[in-house]
């Protein structure tokens, strides 16, 4: 999730500056460690249409939206997706497609190009082509990096995605070499936030502090060594830091999330969260949602801060943390996130190291993403 720590809208009337739209949660990958929902595959017939999705841009624009993320699943699954970069080109949007880059061929990248594509992120987990298949359960290495090739040949601006975790920490020198011959400028290695299909593998996937350390490192090196040819971000795991990650700038603060079926979010992972309402711009319209709604007023500001964050001298940093993770871990989305070293529930994220950390000694498969794959997971534990 973001990091950033401005922008901050205490009251509502601030502008969902960005703009997400999960096109479809449907994707050819079956990564362990994917934030679409758990129950991905009950949205396909619920997805927003063509004219649906141009409405939700249309009205998005008027409170505001500028930065505008295409993302799923994969985006490229939708057919009309040219048409709503178009679109959303026309009204004054900057698009950004987030995708894996498998089916972005060259004849649909230059379709993309012409409607009005401005910037794409695309994923790599690996430069060991059984590696990547292995972790995204298909044969997709080949086909991300001519992704990339392609991206490159064609003059976008690119940021590269890699997903960190334990599988993969080792892979990052060769990454960036790999990046560099290609002549990629922008690399952010992400270690990955324990929600979803994550958090149900959170054993499996976190890496040890010695490795995010020694990770570190190496990114420093190339820092280096490279300068201002490469800017390389590495999001160290807020299991780690002491500190709370300032998640989406703040509740509904300048973050509006669109999943398939149309419900407005505050973030990703908003549903995991029970008792609130989501609604979607199939009931309410959007302008209402984004300032009016209960579930983006629960959060927003600092006024409902429990304590330690309403006294903390960092709460317009943090803003608490991350509500979705606070939920998962205590089971209350009304804590301090804790990631927070003051959070009361911190031993939480410290017994989950250990546990993550005698699990190093014994492999246990990933549960991949598919379709039954969790009933299956509790079956057999
Ligand atoms: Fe952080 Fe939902 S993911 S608030």
């Amino acid at each position: 999730m973001p990091k950033e720590q401005s922008g901050l809208s205490l009251d509502g009337q601030g502008k969902p500056l960005w703009l997400s739209l999960e096109l479809t949660y449907r994707c050819p990958l079956k990564c362990s460690w994917c934030n679409n929902p758990l129950d991905f595959e009950d949205y396909g017939s619920r997805e927003l249409s063509t004219d649906e999705w141009k409405a939700v841009l249309r009205d998005a624009r008027d409170l505001g939206a500028l930065q505008l993320g295409f993302t799923g699943g994969e985006p490229l699954l939708r057919d009309d997706l040219e048409e709503l970069v178009g679109y959303a080109d026309s009204i004054g949007f900057y698009t950004n497609l987030i995708t894996s880059g498998i089916g972005l061929t060259e004849e649909r990248l230059l379709a993309l190009k012409a409607a009005g594509l401005r910037h794409v992120q695309l994923s790599l987990q690996a430069t060991q082509p059984h590696l990547t298949d292995a972790l995204v359960g298909a044969r997709a290495h080949a086909l991300k990096l001519e992704a990339a090739r392609l991206v490159k040949k064609h003059g976008f601006p690119m940021v590269l995605n890699v997903p960190v975790f334990r599988q993969n920490i080792g892979e990052i020198d060769a990454m960036v070499e790999w990046a560099a011959e290609l002549g990629i400028e922008y690399i952010e290695f992400a270690n990955i936030q324990y929600y979803n299909w994550a958090l149900m593998n959170r054993d499996e996937l976190m890496p040890s502090l010695e490795q995010v350390r020694e990770a570190e490192a190496v990114v420093n090196r190339w820092r280096e060594k490279l300068g201002k040819s490469m800017t390389i971000y590495f999001v160290i795991p807020d299991y780690y830091e002491g500190r709370p990650k300032a998640c989406m700038n703040g509740w509904g603060a300048i973050h509006l999330t669109l999943a398939p079926d149309g419900v407005a979010m505050p973030c990703q992972e908003a549903r995991v969260i029970p008792g609130l309402e989501f609604l979607s711009v199939r009931d309410k319209p959007l302008a209402w949602l984004w300032h009016e709604s209960p579930l983006f007023r629960k959060y927003r500001g600092l006024d409902w801060l429990p304590e330690p964050c309403g006294s903390c001298s960092e709460k317009e940093k943090d803003f608490g943390g991350c509500r979705c993770q606070a939920l998962l871990l205590t089971g209350d989305a009304s804590n301090t996130d804790p990631a927070c070293s003051h959070s009361p529930h911190h031993h939480l994220v410290t017994e989950a190291v250990a546990v993550t950390t005698r699990a190093m000694r014994f492999h246990k498969p990933l549960i991949k993403r598919s379709a039954g794959a969790v009933s299956t997971a509790f079956m057999e534990h």
